[in-house]
């Protein structure tokens, strides 16, 4: 990589950063497609958000994602947004331009990764377990697609207050309405580490359901799941998809998911 006066700067912020994968990956597309640009992590303490965000924009940075625990705060500083970020009131894509443009593309990068699953989703039951800003994504892309929405999370009254926005339905227990179900998507950090208790007892899993964890490890949901016979995958390429988009949204240029996979070929197992 050669950094010149003309060199773009991309990135992405976050508390914490240290760990994301976006960075190897979309330095991955710069370079594919010889792009005089670099994509670094700004991890930004949450009292510093505002004043660096706007910071960015004077420092003359080209675009950034934005991942936990900014994105609301995001979307209430741009000065346009997209439909779908209108709805989710939730960014992960800012574009700088003579203004702050904010976009999301979580919602396309979940659809992406589980149409690798399923094609057909109209009309599909899906069980959403958690209600925070992935599920918020997790669930306007469901609603779109026309799937009957069940949610459980742990604190109750967020999954109603989830529900009454996009008309779905919520549950008490997963067990409720697992048997219903044929898609389960797990939107909570619960399967980070092997020793979380789980969401629900994985051994009611069956080989009909098809299984979809936004954690970008095989946790023991899609483990359990692939054991059973069920289709499962974890969130890598939903991470993937989410950032090719917003490289698109940035460049113009339509990156290779190979180029994407390739990248992280050290860093996932
Ligand atoms: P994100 O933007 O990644 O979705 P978030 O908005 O903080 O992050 O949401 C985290 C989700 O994981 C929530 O649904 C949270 O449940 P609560 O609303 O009850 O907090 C869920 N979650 C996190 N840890 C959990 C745990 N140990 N057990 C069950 N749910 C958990």
């Amino acid at each position: 990589m050669n950094l010149s006066g003309k060199t773009e700067v991309y990135g992405i912020v976050g508390f914490p950063v240290k760990h994301s994968l976006s960075p190897v990956f979309q330095n991955a597309f710069f370079e594919y497609l010889s792009l005089d640009a670099v994509y670094v992590p700004f991890e930004v303490k949450p009292d510093s958000f505002k004043e660096a965000f706007l910071g960015l924009k004077a420092l003359g940075v080209k675009g950034v994602n934005i991942t936990v625990p900014f994105k609301e705060r995001a979307f209430e500083l741009c000065d346009l947004s997209d439909e779908p970020s209108k709805v989710i009131r939730a960014v992960n894509t800012v574009k700088f331009t003579d203004r702050i443009e904010g976009y999301n593309t979580d919602w396309i990068g979940f659809l992406r990764a589980l149409r690798e699953l399923e094609k057909e989703l109209e009309g599909k039951k899906v069980l959403v377990l958690g209600a925070g800003g992935t599920a918020k994504a997790v669930v306007y892309a469901l609603s779109r697609e026309g799937c009957y929405i069940y949610i459980f999370n742990r604190t109750y009254e967020r999954a109603i207050e989830l529900a009454r926005n996009f008309s779905a339905q919520v549950v008490k227990k997963p067990e409720d309405v697992l048997d219903d179900a044929d898609i389960i998507i797990n939107t909570t950090s619960v399967g980070l580490s092997d020793d979380d208790p789980p969401l629900f007892d994985y051994q009611m899993l069956r080989d009909h359901h098809i299984v979809f964890d936004v954690i970008y490890r095989s946790t023991p949901l899609v483990k359990t799941a692939l054991k059973k016979g069920a289709k499962a995958q974890n969130g890598l390429s939903m991470l993937i998809y989410q950032g090719m988009e917003s490289f698109r949204i940035w460049t113009g240029l339509e990156a290779p998911v190979s180029v994407a996979i390739n990248s992280l070929s050290d860093y996932v197992l």
